[in-house]
């Protein structure tokens, strides 16, 4: 949930801006690109250096570089900012929050953010249970900001009880579920096919197409990043998901790739069969090497079992099925004839005429065409945004 996206973390003045360390670790981990703000108090606990060297990036603890003159501009890092979290935050930082004071430049950051606010207090026992503690939160929830808890434990002076930040692996579940809870396709199932089919001739040789799997994984990625739980079925491709939640599901042949579909398939609500599958295997494979001859080969083939249009038949109330047509002539007329024999919601055509579309390329042209025949047609554009085309349409219909 994390992948790719900007994460400001805020750094307060608490013995607990140790754990500051493996929480940019674990962000940076978790694929999201991390900018730290330090109170001035926080150097005192962690060096900046420690965390610009963890974060890969600078550290900021201040408006001004006083060699330089420069100015670190709060308002571009808070618009910077998909999510800002503030841990530690301290009693001294919730309470300049609360109240808009910005004598620093993680307040100011604070106040000129427009993204989701994330705080996890790290205070003592009874900083913790002061009235003016709770009555801060409140003021801060109020605001739309998102506590995160903290933890009963030892404390740094020495008691027990309410106060310990939560650990950097908690923030990071915590982080993940919130986000994915807030998402528009939580809680639905979803099934790609990308890729080509290799179909055996003998052991060295098979029969395949120039699919890359370009388009199915940018769906796959796309329908991940909306929340969806994605199984992607793939061919032989060098692609590699940037969403780590997709589960993937290695295939080699048609065959292995129906199998695949129909044990994923059943509670799917949504199902996009993106794959260049072959029409055709051989018939038998050879068991060693087919050696040249003088006169020309010819392979006996027979049809493999059309996925989509097995779905099709076997679709049930409340499935999505969404399948590509990729045609040479006679565009659209194909595509609506895909659509009807396999019991589409939409289909999805692209062009080998058009420049820039189809295989290998990290463009693509397509028009959606929907049971109503209502017809869309986008512009050249990357695959990952031909992804965003494909998914809204599929969020359109799931709201119906
Ligand atoms: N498809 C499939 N299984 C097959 C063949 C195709 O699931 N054995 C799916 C593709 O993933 C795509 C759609 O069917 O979503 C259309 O594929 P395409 O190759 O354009 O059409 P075909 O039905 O194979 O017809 P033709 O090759 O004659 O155009």
């Amino acid at each position: 949930m994390l992948e790719g996206k900007n994460v400001a973390l805020g750094v307060c003045g608490s013995i607990a801006a140790y754990k500051s360390a493996l929480l940019v670790r674990l962000l940076v981990k978790s694929g999201a690109n991390v900018q730290v703000v330090m109170t001035p108090d926080a150097t005192n606990f962690i060096t900046p250096l420690t965390l610009s060297t963890l974060s890969k990036n600078p550290v900021y603890t201040d408006y001004f570089v006083a060699e330089t003159g420069e100015w670190h501009n709060h308002v571009e890092l808070g618009l910077w900012a998909d999510v800002l979290v503030i841990a530690p935050a301290s009693a001294n930082t919730l309470a300049k929050m609360a109240v808009g004071l910005t004598d620093n430049l993680l307040t100011a950051v604070y106040l000129s953010a427009k993204c989701p606010v994330y705080f996890a207090p790290a205070m003592d026992l009874d900083m913790w249970k002061h009235p003016s503690t709770t009555a801060n939160i409140d003021t801060l929830q109020s605001f739309g900001n998102i506590l995160i808890a903290p933890g009963t434990g030892e404390l740094a002076s020495g008691l027990h009880g309410e106060g310990r930040m939560a650990e950097p692996e908690e923030i990071i579940a915590f982080l993940a579920a919130d986000i994915k809870k807030k998402l528009p396709l939580v809680n639905i199932k979803a099934l790609v096919t990308a890729g080509p089919t290799y179909e055996a001739i003998d052991p060295v040789r098979f029969i395949g197409n120039h699919s890359s799997g370009k388009m199915g994984f940018a769906i796959a990625d796309e329908l991940a990043m909306l929340g969806a739980d994605v199984t992607l079925v793939s061919g032989p491709s060098a692609q590699v998901s940037k969403q780590r939640a997709v589960k993937r599901i290695n295939v080699t042949t048609a065959a292995e790739m129906l199998e695949a579909c129909q044990q994923n398939y059943t509670d799917a609500a949504v199902c996009v069969m993106s794959a260049a599958v072959a029409d055709y295997t051989p018939l038998t494979v050879a068991p060693q090497k087919i050696k040249k001859q003088d006169d020309g080969l010819t392979i006996e083939t027979k049809k493999t079992t059309d996925i989509l249009k097995f779905l099709g038949d076997n679709k049930k109330e409340g499935q999505l099925l969404v399948g590509f047509a990729l045609e040479t002539n006679n565009e659209e007329q194909n595509a609506i004839e895909k659509l009807k024999k396999k019991n589409l919601d939409f289909i999805v055509l692209n062009s080998l005429s058009d420049a820039g579309a189809g295989f290998k390329t990290d463009t693509n042209k397509i028009t959606i065409i929907d049971r109503q025949l209502q017809k869309t047609t986008f512009g050249l554009k990357s695959k990952e945004d031909v992804a965003k085309d494909i998914c809204d349409k599929i969020r359109s219909l799931l709201k119906k």
